[in-house]
């Protein structure tokens, strides 16, 4: 099988932009503190993702998933290390990314579609698709501002879904849709994974990487801390411990 995803010892840093006021940082200078520190989003990353594997990406609020996808997806460049991908890549990392609020739900179909490569003809010819499987018809010709969120990532789903990529990332957007939304979701990403195509899934919801991922990834702090299967992955991160671990999966 040939690679899709190549992460070879990543690291990207961010700062963190604390002291704002002179006061603040004369005082913190005082203590001797830098006003601006800096740290290590992603540290040292080194993982390989086949052709055709689906990878659950977990971790804690804060631990570098997001910004692991916007390195894979071209969208930042790490600042050291090297990521090399395979092929067109699709998906949806965050919700309102990409979507303009003053255009309409028609015209932000185009301009996402177009941003993902898709030639005019090929828009034409997908968009009753979309608009079919984003549900929100009825406010197709309102400016995107005015959306839910849920309705944002109805459309930004079925944008992403629509367009014929080698690899497709998804950040945690299903939370926000509703359950039959999910449900229709889960089962277009099931077909995309046995379309061969390869998927990088970010999400809590262990019931759903369960039932989309042959493979688990941890991120602690940056650091990548487990590669294996989920439940072990779960497992890890003591996601097992909770009672109500089940309780947004239902059956699909
Ligand atoms: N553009 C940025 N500038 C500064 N810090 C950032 C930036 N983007 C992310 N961070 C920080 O990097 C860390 C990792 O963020 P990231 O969004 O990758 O986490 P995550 O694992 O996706 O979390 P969540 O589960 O909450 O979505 C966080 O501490 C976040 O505050
Ligand atoms: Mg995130």
């Amino acid at each position: 099988m040939a690679d899709a995803i190549v992460c070879e010892s990543v690291s990207k840093r961010f700062t963190l932009r604390e002291s704002r006021t002179l006061k603040r940082r004369l005082v913190a200078r005082a203590h001797g503190r830098e006003a601006n520190r800096s740290f290590l989003a992603l540290d040292t990353v080194t993982f390989t993702v086949e052709q055709g594997e689906s990878i659950g990406l977990m971790g804690l609020n804060g631990s570098g998933k997001s910004t692991l996808l916007k390195l894979i997806s071209g969208v930042m460049r790490p600042d050291s290390g090297d990521v090399l991908t395979r092929g067109a890549i699709a998906g949806l990392i965050e919700v309102t990314a990409g979507f303009h609020p003053q255009l309409s739900g028609r015209e932000n179909i185009y301009l996402n579609a177009a941003i993902l490569g898709m030639s005019e003809t090929e828009i034409n010819r997908k968009f009753d698709e979309i608009v079919d499987f984003s549900g929100i018809e009825k406010f197709l010709d309102a400016p995107v501002g005015n959306y839910s969120s849920g309705m944002y990532a109805r459309l930004g789903f079925s944008v992403a879904v629509s367009a014929e990529s080698d690899i497709f990332i998804i950040d945690e957007v299903l939370a926000v849709g509703d359950p039959p939304f999910k449900k229709k979701c889960i089962r277009r990403i099931k077909e995309i994974r046995d379309q061969g195509r390869t998927i990088v899934f970010v999400s809590h919801n262990t019931t759903q990487v369960q039932r989309i991922c042959n493979r688990a990834l941890v991120l602690e702090q940056g650091v990548l801390t487990f590669d294996g299967t989920v439940k072990d992955a779960i497992h890890k991160l003591r996601y097992d411990d909770e009672d109500d671990v089940d309780a947004e999966g239902g059956e699909l």
